[in-house]
């Protein structure tokens, strides 16, 4: 089935030459778009597009009038921890009362408090859950998203929550890719004897989430409290033989060595970001590694934000995503976080709108079929409410963007 959007008022992202795979430093700042103009998908593709001007006699089965809206393409949401049980809203008022976030772990809060939670789910209601944020998620505009585990701590519990990711990838029109993240905190059954868990993970765990083909790639907590780089070096390379390409939760709480090590193993992305600097900015450089920023984590945290301005002065390529999670980021509004990589990182509107789409799909795998209009990309696509300009998206930070959603080529019902 052909469709024939017309009058749309800004065509955002639409790359007319071989799309880019990603947009480092001050190509960060390109953004092409195309005012007036018409996009035509056939089935779950993009077929064509330009000027309306330049429309001649293209035959659709349905002709879709935008009239004055602006589209652009589904953000791709590319760390997230989508698959939980509850919520943690009591951290919250401890938080508010003035513990921190290493506090509120201490005393049994965080990332075990949600391992127990989910033991005590069915993954039946698990999925129940876990589907209402994805459709929460797509009404905020967002058209692929990767998932990690890291809630379970133990095998079944975590082959659970990777189940559930990619049944949200079969049963949802939202692009899945899935990520195994035993390596998120130490459960507490191995309180004084660690390094047996790294033994579990990479002897018990990986083999099987390669083998039953639960996960793309590999994640690690590398931090202070967590997992140390010398576990991270061990995990990554258990994951890799079995083909599974590592991201890592990367200098988050303090300089983790996180970037390091995930560069070293050619990571797709390095994730968090917050404590980097001139030597995090030397490896990264000429490396095929994304800087992923997680401001809905630094805002919800009240910590220093990483320097995204420099990293994108300095010539790298940075991806925003929302790390929907129950404990630090209880949220995957892609346009808040762009927001917030605009107001407190310093990012221009078309440099966080290259962050949320191009290069966040590169840091998920999906740059060569998502994150930018182009012809044979997959259409998914947001029709925009009215808004005056590109740079009101940011800008009104509270303010829905979405009217119409289009993933996979097909209309997404959203309210
Ligand atoms: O990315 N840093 C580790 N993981 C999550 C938080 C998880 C939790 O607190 O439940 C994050 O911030």
């Amino acid at each position: 089935m052909k469709t024939l959007f017309i009058n749309i008022k800004k065509l955002v992202q639409a790359e007319e030459g071989t799309p880019d795979v990603w947009r480092a430093g001050k190509e960060m700042s390109k953004l092409d778009c195309i005012d007036n103009a018409f996009l035509l998908t056939d089935g779950d593709r993009i077929e064509d597009f330009g000027k309306m001007d330049s429309l001649g006699e293209a035959s659709a089965d349905l002709v879709i009038d935008v009239k004055g809206r602006m589209v652009l393409p589904a953000f791709c949401d590319s760390h997230t921890h989508l698959v939980y049980a509850g919520s943690r809203e009591m951290e919250y008022i401890d938080k508010i009362r003035g513990l921190s976030y290493q506090e509120i772990a201490k005393r049994g809060g965080g990332i075990l408090n949600s391992a127990q939670l989910l033991h005590d789910t069915s993954e039946e209601e698990l999925y129940r859950q876990t589907l209402a944020r994805a459709q929460e998620i797509i009404s905020f505009g967002t058209g692929a998203v990767e998932i990690k585990s890291g809630y379970g701590l133990t095998p079944e519990d975590e082959f659970k929550m990777l189940r559930v990711a990619r049944r949200i990838g079969e049963t949802t029109p939202l692009t899945v890719k899935t990520t195994f993240l035993g390596a998120h905190a130490f459960p507490a059954r191995y309180k004084g004897r660690e390094s047996e868990y790294v033994d579990e993970i990479i002897n018990e765990m990986i083999p099987v989430v390669a083998s039953e083909e639960l996960a793309d790639y590999i994640d690690v907590f590398t931090e202070k409290g967590f997992f140390s780089v010398e576990d991270t070096d061990r995990i990554l390379n258990a994951g890799m033989k079995y083909g599974l390409r590592p991201k890592v939760h990367a200098n988050q709480m303090s300089f983790s060595g996180g970037v390091q090590v995930g560069v070293k193993y050619n990571a797709i992305s390095v994730d968090h970001l917050e404590f980097t600097g001139g030597e995090e900015f030397n490896v990264l450089k000429g490396s095929d590694t994304i800087a992923t920023l997680l401001p809905g984590s630094t805002f919800f945290l009240e910590m220093e934000y990483p320097p995204a301005r420099k990293m994108i002065d300095y010539g790298l390529p940075v991806a925003i995503a929302s790390n929907y999670n129950p404990g630090s980021s209880p949220s995957g509004d892609m346009k808040f976080m762009m927001a917030l990589a605009s107001l407190k990182m310093k990012l221009t509107p078309q440099e966080v709108i290259n962050a949320t789409t191009i290069n966040g799909a590169y840091a998920m795998g999906v740059s060569d079929t998502l994150g930018s209009i182009a012809k044979g990309k997959t259409a998914n696509l947001i029709i925009t409410r009215e808004v005056p300009s590109l740079e009101y998206i940011p800008y009104a930070f509270s303010t829905p963007l979405v009217d119409r959603m289009f993933l996979n080529g097909v209309e997404i019902k959203i309210k």
